[in-house]
């Protein structure tokens, strides 16, 4: 089996990063983590990947006059690994449509909501303002609109009586660690398929009769 070579591009702590490195240690795993790239030298996701020994580099952007030429060195470096796939996970910089069209069905992101409800930051406290009672988190494919772009999988969670933003959050980034590990390894494995707005997913299937209901009286 040759492991497919993925780049993780974080701006912060970095625990769905190393849920993902996490996955990729099993030797069964068809994709391996090459390199973690960070937009901020303070990352704490960066002192992770170093301690599993994963190669990794700092573009600091604030460094380059355009997103242009960031996105010049971040190409370089993913070249240089010889990069076959990018996860963002909680990378908080826009990638100009011509970054995202160049890995067009090989950019991966995940997103703290069930799309399309919720784009954007926040989501936790919108959903609770909201007064939904199902939340959730998303990975899907990147396309150059914010949070939009072919779903892959999504996890539902309760939102509980009671429940605040850090609840709810991490209630949502234990699902988070769950699934992004999951899609991509479906990507690496070839078995997602694009079709317009929709992800066709080779060999899946679910429990048609299996639903969340929340709440529980
Ligand atoms: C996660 O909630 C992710 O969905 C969002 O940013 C957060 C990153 O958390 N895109 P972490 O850095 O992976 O811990």
């Amino acid at each position: 089996m040759t492991r497919k070579r993925v780049a993780i591009l974080i701006s912060g702590r970095g625990s769905n990063m190393a849920a993902l490195i996490e996955a990729a240690s099993a030797r069964n795993y068809p994709a391996e983590i090459a390199l973690v790239v960070s937009n901020r030298a303070a990352a704490k996701g960066l002192e992770l990947a170093n301690s599993r020994s994963i190669a990794t580099a700092t573009i600091d952007h604030v460094a380059y006059k355009s997103r242009e030429q960031f996105e010049a060195e971040l190409t370089k470096q993913l070249s240089a690994a010889k990069i076959e796939i990018i996860c963002l996970a909680g990378f908080m910089r826009i990638l100009t449509a011509s970054f995202v069209k160049q890995w067009e069905g090989r950019l991966l992101n995940i997103h703290p909501s069930l799309l399309p409800a919720f784009k954007g930051i926040d989501t936790h406290v919108r959903a609770l303002d909201a007064g939904v009672k199902v939340h959730g988190c998303s990975v899907h494919f990147v396309v150059p609109e914010l949070d939009s772009g072919p779903i892959v999988m999504q996890a539902a969670v309760p939102v509980l009586e009671g429940d605040d933003e850090e609840e709810l959050a991490m209630r949502v980034l234990a699902a988070e660690h769950r699934i992004y590990s999951e899609a991509l390894r479906l990507l690496a494995e070839g078995k997602l398929t694009i079709e317009g707005e929709r992800v066709v997913v080779a060999g899946a299937n679910g429990d048609p009769d299996r639903a969340l209901v929340s709440p529980r009286i």
